[in-house]
């Protein structure tokens, strides 16, 4: 269990990086302040996701069994952290889905750009509402695994700078669809 944690952490933080970079060079593109979409980031991201997604299922089921060990029955404590991850990640996942080839698709060989609809502009904001929320609940345990001492205070800050970059990115998805309203 230990080195699954292990190697979770390092994809996890990775992930952080490389989620947040897309996210932002894509934003500036939005904004036509930038070229870039970091597809290579946005890439190699999907590759750590796939990998992260089937080490929380397995770190799911292992808690669960531990749990039952633990007490004799399937007893799951009455907490709601723990859930909250594994819904905002089931909510990333649900909303990733339509993420892909949601912007523009290639017809004989040439890139044509799709309409920017009411449902895509949702669904994306679904993605970083829940992104938003599955970071900073798991922030905690993700300073744990990495051995870092934050008092609490310090855990706001890194969620109030993580605000900040997903209100920007939100902000500017906003924009790209009103461009497409006019
Ligand atoms: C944070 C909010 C996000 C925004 C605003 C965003 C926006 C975009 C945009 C505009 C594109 C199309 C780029 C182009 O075709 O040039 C794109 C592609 C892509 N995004 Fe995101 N994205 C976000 C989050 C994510 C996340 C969480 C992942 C998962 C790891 C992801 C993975 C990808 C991938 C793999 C592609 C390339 C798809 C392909 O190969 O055609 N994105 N994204
Ligand atoms: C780009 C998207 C995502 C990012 C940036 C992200 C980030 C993180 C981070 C930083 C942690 C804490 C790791 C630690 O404690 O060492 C974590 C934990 C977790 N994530 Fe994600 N995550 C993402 C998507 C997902 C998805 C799609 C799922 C699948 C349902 C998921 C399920 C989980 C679970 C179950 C845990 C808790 C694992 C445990 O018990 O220790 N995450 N995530």
């Amino acid at each position: 269990m230990k080195i699954l944690k292990k190697i979770n952490m390092i994809i996890s933080a990775l992930l952080i990086g490389l989620i947040l970079l897309h996210g932002v060079l894509v934003s500036f593109r939005f904004l036509g302040v930038g070229e870039s979409s970091g597809l290579l980031f946005a890439r190699t991201g999907f590759v750590l996701l796939a990998a992260h997604t089937v080490f929380g299922v397995i770190l799911t089921i292992q808690t669960i069994h531990i749990e039952a060990r633990g007490k004799g029955k399937l007893y799951l404590r009455a907490n709601s952290v723990f859930w909250v991850k594994r819904l905002t990640g089931i909510a990333i996942l649900c909303s990733l889905y339509f993420h892909f080839g949601m912007f523009g698709t290639t017809v004989d060989g040439k890139f044509e750009l799709l309409p920017f609809t009411t449902i895509k502009l949702i669904d994306m904001l679904v993605l970083v509402i829940s992104l938003l929320i599955h970071i900073g609940i798991n922030i905690r345990s993700l300073l744990v695994s990495m051995g870092i001492f934050a008092p609490k205070r310090r855990r706001w800050d890194i969620v109030l700078v993580l605000s900040v970059i997903l209100v920007f990115i939100a902000v500017s998805l906003i924009l790209y669809y009103l461009s497409w309203c006019r």
